[in-house]
This record gives structure tokens, sequence and C-alpha cells, in this order.
């Protein structure tokens, strides 16, 4: 028999061993190839607006990533307090990400809503102002700086151009007008408030 002689021949099985699996690696690897991207944004997902992107930047700035994460893990007690597990669609146009896993503060992946703007900016100026017992640090010089936008449309631009995130050149034209007078604090606020919106 055919299939028996295959079986004794050791150096033959070998042979079609490696082709066998190869076909099996080919038949995974090769769709990935021609798909642009291996995780599709989730439906409601939106870019960041010229401030919002600007306000992102300065949470990266400010080290708000070393204390509070933004991954929302898939446990009951994290879904009761935070909202929906996060899921990768809501990151695709996330660079760097800002998931971490570091919480000396609340998870804030979906902190966006969760409070006025005008708590977001008593807070930031000095958080004990309204939770007391916060060991969150102020700060106050949020308000005092102001943006002129001289970068916003080439920020957005790398992010269209590199990262496929869909801005119109409009958005891009626009952005340094959208941005220039408003302070560090208005970006910051309308960062935190844009988080977590895109599951519904
Ligand atoms: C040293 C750690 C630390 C740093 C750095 C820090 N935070 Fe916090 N943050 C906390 C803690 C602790 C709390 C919980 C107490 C409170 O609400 O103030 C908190 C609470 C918050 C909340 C309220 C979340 C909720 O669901 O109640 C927001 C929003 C927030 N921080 C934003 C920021 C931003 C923006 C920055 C950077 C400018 C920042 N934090 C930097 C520790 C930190």
């Amino acid at each position: 028999m055919k299939h028996e002689s295959l079986e004794k021949n050791i150096g033959l099985l070998a042979i079609f061993i490696v082709i066998a699996i190869s076909f099996g690696g080919l038949v995974q690897i090769t769709p990935l190839i021609f798909q642009p991207e291996t995780t599709e944004p989730v439906d409601g997902l939106t870019p960041y607006t010229a401030l919002q992107m600007e306000g992102r930047d300065i949470y990266i700035r400010e080290g708000c990533n070393n204390c509070h994460s933004q991954m929302i893990r898939p446990f009951r007690a994290e879904t009761e307090r935070y909202g929906h597990y996060s899921v990768a669609g809501e990151s695709v146009w996330e660079h760097p990400f800002l998931w971490g896993s570091k919480r000396t503060g609340p998870d804030l992946a979906r902190v966006g809503g969760r409070y006025s703007d005008e708590w977001h900016r008593v807070h930031l100026i000095n958080p004990r102002d309204v939770v007391p017992e916060s060991n969150m640090p102020s700060y106050p010089w949020l308000a005092e700086r102001t943006l002129d936008g001289k970068d916003t449309g080439a920020k957005l631009a790398i992010f269209r151009d590199f990262f496929s995130v869909p801005y119109t050149d409009e958005d891009i034209a626009g952005a340094e007008a959208a941005v220039a007078g408003k302070t560090e604090l208005d970006a910051l606020v309308a960062y935190l408030q844009s988080l977590g919106h895109a599951l519904k």
C-alpha cells in the first residue's frame, strides 16, 4: 500500500508533513497580506477633533497615563464599574495607544460624559476641591497656557498619511483655527469627554 510505505519511510514522511503544514500556514497567512487592517474600527468610531488631539498630547505630556489605564477588562467587577469592556476596534486609530495597566486612579476608557466639563476643570486645577480624599496632582498651569495650533494640522496629516485615520483636507486646513486661542485645559477636557463613546 502506498500509504503504508510512506509512513514507514521517515524521510519521505517528513517531506510530506512539511508540505501539509505549509498549506495550512499559507491558508492562514495569505489573506492577512491582502487585508489592509487586521482589526477594523468599530462602527461609531470618529477620529479625534483637532482640539481633542491636542488634549491627548497634553494627557501624554503630563503623564496622566502613569496613574490611569484606558483598558476595561472583561470582568464583572470592571464592567459594573466602568461599562462595557474595551474592544480592539476602539483603539485602531490610537498611536501610541494608552491602555496601560497601572491604576493609581480609576480607568478612564469610558470617562467621557460621566462628569460635566466644569467638574473636570475644577478637578484638574485642584482635585481636592471635588474629591477631598484625592491624591491626584493638581495641574493649575493648564488653565493659563494658550495653544497656538501651529502644529495641529501637521499632526492630523501624519495620522491620516501614516495611520490611515480618515481626516479630510478640510479637517487639516481648519485645525489651526479650531485650536488657536484655546487653553490647554480646554483641550484636555475636550479629550476626556470624547473617551469611550464609540461602542454603544
Ligand atoms: C499620581 C497619580 C495620578 C496622576 C498622575 C493623575 N491622576 Fe487622575 N486620578 C488619580 C486618582 C487617585 C483619582 C481618584 C480620586 C479623584 O477623583 O481625584 C483620579 C481621578 C481622575 C478622574 C476622575 C475619574 C473618575 O471616573 O472618577 C479623572 C477624569 C482624572 N483623574 C484625570 C486625570 C488627568 C487628565 C491626569 C493628567 C493631567 C491625571 N488624572 C493624572 C490619580 C492620578
